[in-house]
């Protein structure tokens, strides 16, 4: 039997998974690494801790003998997006990676839309955040000039870690797509924009495919890891690329919603040209030749664990959501805005708060957590809006994370988005999308959309209920009103903010 590996990098920790040809996992370990945070608002990781995290968990995976070294043809990655990784002429990092989570660039955004005007929004296709990579690097050529003088190349998480299996240099390019660097609908770095920043030749270093190989694995790296030196190393994805190929989104039509601590709804999209106006994030997909349009809820699933551990600590969330699926759409009068760390998508902003409308003393803890769960869901409901507006189709959501947990939260995303919602037989999240790439990469399956035939099964599907969806969509014109109404109070209250 042969076998593939799958690393996710993510923020807190980094997962990999041994996957056979069947499309089952026979092996995982993670391992956890500290987000340093010096002051308020910075989030940084050493580099040297992801390489660490990773040879503990491929050691220990090789060592649980589900599968000799040689016997796995190929490793990709799934990475935690746009944090800067600096390297000097040598390769060696500078300084701790800046992470997609630090908001110290508020400055540097304002400077990138003064200088690029409209050609921002043309060329890279979204709008200047504080995540991204390019305010980072502009922040650091501000505030550590000497560093950066000796910079000579930036790469991303993951980049980094393949760099050091493989000692090529690389970015992958569904992951170029959130530096801000990157020509989005062309796939080539834009040389106006590393112009207009001054950056120097070969600074954005050479782009690979998702499936593409990068070579093998260093004979160092394998004798610490236990690998084989002649696995093959495969380009990898962004981690919502990775977690879209995961669930099988590599078709129109289809789109993906994620419920974790924050939510994602994603769509997968063939015309380069479609215009969001920046209201949404556009990325190449790691499937050649496609994009995907994403828009984001900070506050998802964060919003639900925040009720539940401040108003009923005490229960576990089965025992708080039991009561939930008895009460109508709408609690009862009742709507809640998941605003309670500001927002991404619709409204990128960082001032906004969180709100109950229409609370009446007649409204119980089950009313509350049922006006949670849809609050979190019409906001998600605001990004599938802005698809359909910029007129995508979207068919039928594959749901995944917390949200697919709960058969009452599945039927209410079906009442709200108003089309099917089909639950994973075994979902896995990025790491699987990431073992599917060096599946595809080791030429087990001719492309992506193969492999994800091969490898993904669906659960169930939860149908809208017509009245259900009546219901909804009156509510969700109210719950579109919340933010404007309430937006300027949540200015007059910054000042009392702790
Ligand atoms: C995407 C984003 C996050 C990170 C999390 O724009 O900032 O999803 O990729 O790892």
């Amino acid at each position: 039997m042969k076998y593939v590996i799958g690393i996710d990098l993510g923020t807190s920790s980094v997962k990999t998974v041994l996957v056979n040809k069947q499309g089952d996992i026979v092996g995982e370990a993670t391992a956890s690494y500290p987000l340093i945070q010096e002051r308020p608002g910075y989030s940084e990781q050493d580099p040297e801790e992801w390489v660490k995290g990773t040879l503990g968990c491929l050691k220990e995976l090789l060592d649980s003998k589900q599968a000799a070294a040689e016997d796995i043809e190929g490793v990709s990655f799934s990475g935690q997006m746009h944090g800067l990784v600096l390297l000097d002429e040598q390769n060696q990092v500078l300084r701790n990676a800046i992470l997609w989570n630090d908001t110290r660039t508020t400055k540097e955004c304002r400077e990138i839309e003064a200088k690029l005007g409209d050609s921002l929004l043309e060329i890279t296709r979204n709008a200047a955040l504080e995540g991204f990579t390019l305010p980072k690097i502009l922040w650091v050529q501000k505030h550590e000039p000497e560093l950066f003088a000796k910079a000579a190349r930036f790469v991303l998480p993951k980049d980094y870690l393949r760099y050091r299996m493989t000692g090529q240099v690389a970015m992958e390019i569904s992951d170029a797509a959130g530096t801000l660097l990157l020509n989005v609908p062309e796939g080539a770095w834009s040389e106006e924009i590393t112009a207009a920043f001054g950056l120097p030749a070969g600074f954005c270093p050479p782009l690979v495919g998702s499936t593409e190989d990068t070579g093998t694995v260093l004979p160092e790296f394998a004798q610490q890891s236990g690998l084989s030196p002649n696995t093959r190393v495969f380009g990898g994805g962004a981690d919502n690329a990775c977690g879209a190929v995961g669930a099988g989104i590599v078709r129109k039509g289809d789109a993906l919603c994620s419920i974790g601590t924050s939510g994602v709804v994603l769509t997968y999209e063939e015309d380069k040209s479609k215009d969001f106006g920046g209201k949404v994030h556009f990325f190449n997909h790691a499937h050649p030749g496609a994009f995907y349009a994403m828009g984001v809820t900070l506050a998802a699933g964060y919003s639900l664990s925040w009720f539940k551990d401040s108003l009923a600590p005490e229960l576990g969330f089965n025992e708080l959501l039991a009561p939930v699926g008895s009460l109508p759409p709408g609690a009862d009068g009742l709507l809640f805005t998941p605003y309670l760390v500001g927002e991404r998508t619709p409204h990128a902003d960082s001032v906004i708060r969180g709100s109950f409308i229409g609370l009446s003393g007649t409204h119980r803890r089950e009313h509350l957590a049922r006006a949670v769960m849809e609050g979190i869901t019409f906001s998600l409901a605001e990004s599938l809006a802005l698809f359909r507006e910029a007129g995508i189709e979207v068919d039928r959501m594959i749901s995944i994370g917390g949200g697919a947990k709960n058969p009452v939260w599945l039927q209410m995303q079906a009442d709200i988005f108003g089309i099917p919602v089909v639950s994973l037989k075994n979902e896995q999240g990025p790491a699987m999308g990431a073992a599917m790439m060096a599946a595809v990469g080791s030429g087990w399956f001719a492309s992506l959309k193969d492999c994800a035939d091969q490898f993904i099964g669906y659960a169930q599907t939860y149908e809208p209920v017509p009245a259900n969806v009546e219901t909804y969509s009156r509510l969700f014109k109210l719950y579109q009103q919340v933010y404007a109404a309430t937006r300027s109070l949540n200015e007059g209250l910054q000042e009392f903010r702790g």
